[in-house]
């Protein structure tokens, strides 16, 4: 697996993030930043919630049938319910999934959240299977909460 070391990763994040005046912007930074940075990230994307559904923002992959998501599906759906991180090591061996590729075979989701309220969410598929770890995990929760600062609190 190839990639740059996470201090590196975030700290590049936060310079486009300052650097990007505008929010959608942002979140389009940020998603490159990460596509481009870990070779297992093999689609990121960024969903924001709207009442109760998770609506896709920007991202940089293959097109996905799941522009939107209600809180009560897919592993993106119970990510935001349970207002925690989700990984999934083997996508086809949970019930949750919502499949997006048919390469896909691992998948984490990290809430952006503010205090407690629930922004949206970092979504990554990894072609490789159990291809994210705490690593990743902190990485991505650290880039979450960078991201607060530039989204709207989107309640229903
Ligand atoms: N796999 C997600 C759906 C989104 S696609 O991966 C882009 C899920 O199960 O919620």
């Amino acid at each position: 697996m190839s990639r740059r070391p996470h201090a590196q990763i975030l700290e590049a994040t936060r310079r486009a993030l300052d650097a990007e005046p505008d929010a959608t912007g942002a979140l389009t930074r940020a998603v490159e930043i990460l596509k481009s940075a870990v070779s297992d990230y093999t689609w990121v994307g960024i969903y924001l919630l709207d009442g109760d559904e998770l609506v896709l923002g920007p991202y940089v992959g293959k097109p996905s049938p799941h522009t939107r998501i209600p809180l009560g599906r897919g592993i993106c759906g119970a990510a935001a319910t349970e207002k925690a991180t989700i990984i999934v090591d083997d996508v086809n061996a949970d019930a949750r999934y919502l499949a997006c590729s048919i390469e896909t075979k691992s998948e984490i989701v990290v809430p952006i959240m503010r205090d407690s309220e629930v922004l949206g969410e970092i979504d990554i598929d990894s072609d490789r299977p159990a291809a994210f770890g705490p690593d990743d995990r902190t990485l991505l929760e650290s880039v979450a909460a960078l991201l607060v600062s530039r989204l709207d609190s989107r309640r229903a």
